[in-house]
Order: structure tokens, then sequence, then C-alpha cells
């Protein structure tokens, strides 16, 4: 296993269309998959997807619990591995929720998305998965999978006026009457610790 580093904004990789996995069960994927675990335990991320650490395939993984509200929440929970995935919307309904992203260090942002969706993959032992997923855990889902497609959570923005400095986000919170500790997706969970990790 390896920390790789991680592809940030502007990279293209981060933008490129990833190609489907033949083999979930081949060894180049489990070995893809546990130098992926390894990166995002040692940046404090709560999701992760494969084009992140320069590998063009349909890969994510994150933190699964249906009642977790925040990522401090998620640790040390349910890691859901997921090959191939395909997002279905379940609901009409959008939920904006703060978001950041281990490829956009030092900002989060507010991103409305749907707040009810399914989705199905193929797990590392090539089983099917099949699940429904509300609040964060969706929210996390569809922030993966967009990686995936080559989209960054800038680009789902509405209002430009809701991306900030995590350094700044006591400030903007204050200012704003938010929650100092709401949610954020696959990026840093404490927004002190802004360096970069590699
Ligand atoms: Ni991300």
């Amino acid at each position: 296993m390896a920390i790789r580093k991680i592809a940030r904004m502007g990279h293209p990789v981060l933008r490129q269309p990833t190609a489907l996995v033949v083999d979930p069960t081949a060894p180049e994927v489990a070995r893809l998959i546990a130098d992926m675990f390894e990166t995002m335990v040692d940046a404090e991320g709560v999701g992760i997807a494969a084009p992140q650490v320069y590998e063009s395939v349909k890969i994510v993984m994150l933190y699964t619990p249906e009642d977790a509200a925040r990522p401090d929440d998620l640790r040390d929970k349910d890691l859901a591995i997921l090959i191939n995935p395909v997002v279905t919307v379940l609901g009409e309904s959008l939920e904006e929720g703060w978001e950041g992203c281990l490829s956009v260090p030092g900002l989060r942002g507010a991103v409305a998305r749907p707040a009810h969706i399914g989705y199905r993959a193929l797990g590392p032992d090539g089983q099917k998965i099949e699940r429904e997923a509300r609040g964060f855990h969706a929210r996390v889902v569809q922030h993966e999978c967009d990686h995936l497609a080559g989209v960054l959570y800038p680009m789902q923005m509405n209002d430009m006026a809701k991306l900030v400095f995590t350094s700044e986000w006591k400030h903007f919170a204050a200012a704003e009457g938010l929650d100092e500790t709401e949610g954020l997706g696959d990026g840093e969970a404490d927004p002190e610790n802004d360096q970069e990790k590699e």
C-alpha cells in the first residue's frame, strides 16, 4: 500500500472521462483500492475517487452511515467501495449542503443536490451493491460519482458567494447565521488545517 499524491483542481486527470472496471476482483484493482484508502485516511477525507489519485477508472469509496449528519460522525463507520457506480435520482427535492474536496484544498462551498437517490455498483468481491441514500450519505455518493464524470463540486454550485476559504469559515458562518460545525463532503474536516498534504 502507498499514500498517493492527490490531484488538485486544474489537473486534466480530474476532467477526463473514466473507464469501466472490467474485473473488480483483479489484483491491480485491489492494490488501487488499498492505496485510495490509505490516501483518504491520511488526508482525513470521508470519500475519494480514483481520478483524485490519477487513475481514470470508475472506483470511489466513502463512509456511509445513514444517520451521519457530520463528517466527524462518519469516522470508523461503514466504508462503501463502489466499482462502476450508477446513481439514480429518486425524488424531486433538492437539499443545499456544504462540501469540501481533497482536490480543492482550503475551500468549501454550498451545493444543492437531490436529497434522495439510489445507487448501484459492484463491490471489490464482484458482488452487486444496490442501495438508497438520503441526506449526507446521498450527498457524498453524488460528490464522489461526479468525480468519475470529470465534475468537481464548484462546477455544481449556483451561488459563488457561497465558496469560502475554510480558514474564513467561522466568520462566514457567524455572519450568515450558520452552524459552525456544518458538514462537508470529502474534504478537510478541520477548518484550521487547510494545508496541502502533498
Ligand atoms: Ni471531491
